[in-house]
């Protein structure tokens, strides 16, 4: 047998997403992978430890009806969107949705467009799919440049607040966007939760708009996989028509619909986070040679004056046991991302920082 001639030829070539190492133990600083710093609140962990019984036995509600009707009616209550039940599609984590998508609406040879620098699964996923990817550049502030009103394509992924920067886009630019684009635009607010901002409202105003968000960075759930997203119901139709049956499990969604109910408390202490992102900018921003970047996330991205200084800092910290994000592509070898943790950690990353820079700013 000769595999490579039996798998798809588009894999033959196809890089597959590199996630970053997930190191369990307990004396590293993890400051890569912006997951929340904070575990669960209790309650939450108790629905879930209520919910391991017998009944895992069955498989769970495929259409997760609970949990849309709890995202409309309570969490997104203030939100200004869609009301519609059929409007909301639950997926294994947003990075699911964003698959079913493709599936959707991907014949091979159509045209994507991402954005660069942003999330890379867009382009990844796009190449799985033999799509054709037009990949504009953002603007040196990483804004989006307006030769974005006249392109063509199936889809257009933008991601707000935008990783690697952390800065949302503005809802006239999204608005203006989905005015022009043929195509559906799609709008990943997974970091949404710690920014003001978010186009929810847009969904009211334009036909052409899926926005989708996750339960992962907001709600402490990265592990058991779930978001959502909302769209026209003509559209989550079609998204409901091509997932697995069972593509959320029982206790994330238990997991997910006690959040809700607890939701002004966890709102409560990502406070803390955004507190903590403010009281690090500014620590970092007193460095001459360095920069923080406004964030609307859970991270932060610092830019460094001089290149070559930026990976000895990334290098030196790993020496301390502390994980940043370095990327190593075209315009972005001068920055680092980091995830704003626990003010412990944060005070971890300050002093490491601190002794790093005595030798190299
Ligand atoms: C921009 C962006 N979208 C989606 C995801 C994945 O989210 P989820 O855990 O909901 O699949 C990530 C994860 O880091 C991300 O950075």
């Amino acid at each position: 047998m000769e595999l490579n001639k039996l798998i798809r030829e588009n894999l033959r070539k196809y890089s597959a997403f590199e996630t970053s190492e997930q190191l369990t133990d307990a004396d590293w600083v993890k400051l890569h992978t912006n997951e929340n710093p904070f575990p669960p609140i209790p309650e939450v962990l108790n629905d879930i430890k209520k919910a391991i019984n017998e009944s895992v036995r069955l498989y769970p509600d495929p259409t997760a009806f609970e949990l849309r009707k709890e995202i409309l009616n309570v969490l997104l209550r203030d939100k200004e969107t869609l009301t519609n039940r059929n409007s909301v599609f639950i997926g294994n984590g947003s990075d699911e949705i964003l698959d079913v998508i493709f599936k959707v609406f991907i014949d091979p040879g159509d045209e994507v467009i991402v954005f660069y620098p942003s999330y890379s699964l867009y382009k990844i996923i796009a190449t799985l799919y033999n799509a054709k990817i037009n990949e504009i550049q953002l603007n040196e502030d990483f804004s989006i440049p307006d030769e974005v009103y006249s392109v063509k394509g199936k889809l257009m992924f933008i991601n707000s607040p935008n990783d690697p920067n952390g800065k949302s886009f503005g809802n006239a630019t999204i608005l203006k966007i989905c005015g022009n684009f043929p195509g559906i635009v799609i709008v990943d607010e997974t970091y949404a939760d710690f920014s003001t901002q978010t186009c929810l409202p847009l969904l009211k105003k334009v036909k052409n708009l899926i926005v989708y968000r996750s339960f992962s960075k907001g709600f402490s759930l990265a592990s058991l996989r779930i978001g959502y997203a909302l769209a026209a119901a003509e559209i989550i139709k079609e998204m409901n028509r091509v997932k697995l049956p069972y593509n959320t499990n029982y206790l994330a969604q238990v997991a997910a619909l006690s959040s809700i109910k607890h939701s002004k408390k966890i709102f409560e202490n990502n406070k803390k986070i955004l507190e903590e992102r403010e009281r690090l900018s500014e620590e970092l921003n007193k460095y001459d040679g360095i920069s923080v970047l406004p964030s609307d996330s859970n991270f932060i991205f610092i830019k460094f004056e001089d290149k070559s200084k930026t990976l000895k800092f990334v290098w030196d910290l790993k020496e301390l046991k502390i994980l940043v994000r370095h990327f190593s592509k075209p315009g972005l070898y001068n920055y680092i991302r980091v995830t704003v943790s626990t003010e412990k950690d944060n005070d971890v990353f300050i002093n490491a920082f601190r002794t790093i820079a005595n030798k190299y700013l």
